[in-house]
């Protein structure tokens, strides 16, 4: 019977490398009842779709030391070369043909896929199937007079306004300030420390880069992207790619 390693950096608990069903179970023998005892306090299993954008585990480590609320089994991620490995002390437990057994354990899972058009794909796939999805906010973000849809990951410094709507699966990155009254429709991406002006629509799977500003009032089409550093001053037409300061349709750039 082998104990957990506790895990300093992490505020958590690394479980040594082994089978689903042992880190499942509620008569846990490779942890020493340790994960009847967090579900006895309430610790929800949660699982990652996706092995990449290690930042959520610093997000999930946020939240915990808040109140302790997720208790993190590791990856799932059909990507054949990484089976068997772990990334910051969690493995990957295989490929999505785990999901129906991690199902019938009552584990959530977080859709840690960034770009739009494969988040839908694998937000579809979930949630086909049943799944269980997690919503991950960080505690210091304040959510009054806000509203959010469920898979959305809103890690650190991010600064919500209020009035602002946030669809399903949406993802920001660090420190993204989203204006008052904003709308953030489903599967949007928005990049660290982008600017999103006050009654902005981002229209569903949108992509606005890193360090971007939207301003006020504006519109960035369904599946449209926005480039780094950009600086949009127009609607953005749905499916075409803006860049630049004033930001520009590239194609239009390009010719
Ligand atoms: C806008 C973007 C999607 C364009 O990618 P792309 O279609 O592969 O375009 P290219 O790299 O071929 O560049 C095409 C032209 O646009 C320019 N360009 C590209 N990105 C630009 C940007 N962010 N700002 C200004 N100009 C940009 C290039 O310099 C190039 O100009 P040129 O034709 O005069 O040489 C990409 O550059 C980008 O900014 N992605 C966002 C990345 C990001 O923030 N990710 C989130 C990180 S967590």
């Amino acid at each position: 019977m082998k104990p957990p390693l506790k895990n300093l950096n992490r505020g958590g608990f690394l479980f040594p490398k082994t089978d689903l069903r042992d880190l499942t179970e509620s008569e846990c023998h490779c942890c020493n009842g340790l994960e009847k005892l967090m579900r006895g306090i309430g610790m929800k299993p949660l699982v990652i779709f996706g092995a990449a954008f290690f930042d959520v585990i610093k997000l999930i480590d946020a939240i915990n030391r808040h109140a302790p609320t997720w208790n993190l089994l590791g990856f799932i991620d059909d990507t054949q070369e990484i089976q068997g490995k772990s990334f910051m002390g969690y493995p990957i437990l295989g490929g999505r043909e785990r999901i129906p057994e991690l199902n019938l354990q009552g584990v959530y899972f977080v859709n840690n896929v960034h770009g739009p058009r494969n988040k839908k794909v694998v937000a579809d796939m979930l949630l086909d199937q049943g799944c269980r999805i997690a919503t991950l906010i960080h505690p210091g973000i304040d959510m009054n007079y806000v509203t959010t849809g469920i898979g959305c990951i809103l890690p650190d410094g991010c600064v919500v306004g209020s009035g602002t709507r946030i669809g399903n699966f949406v993802t920001l990155r660090l420190r993204v300030l989203l204006s008052h009254d904003v709308k953030v429709e489903d599967y949007v991406f928005v990049g660290p420390g982008a600017i999103i002006g006050g009654e902005t629509i981002l229209k569903e799977g949108a992509f606005v880069g890193a360090g971007a500003t939207v301003m006020l009032y504006r519109e960035v089409g369904a599946g449209a992207m926005v480039g780094a550093g950009s600086v949009v001053t127009k609607d953005v037409m749905a499916h075409t790619t803006v860049a630049g300061v004033p930001a520009r349709e590239l194609s239009e750039k390009r010719g």
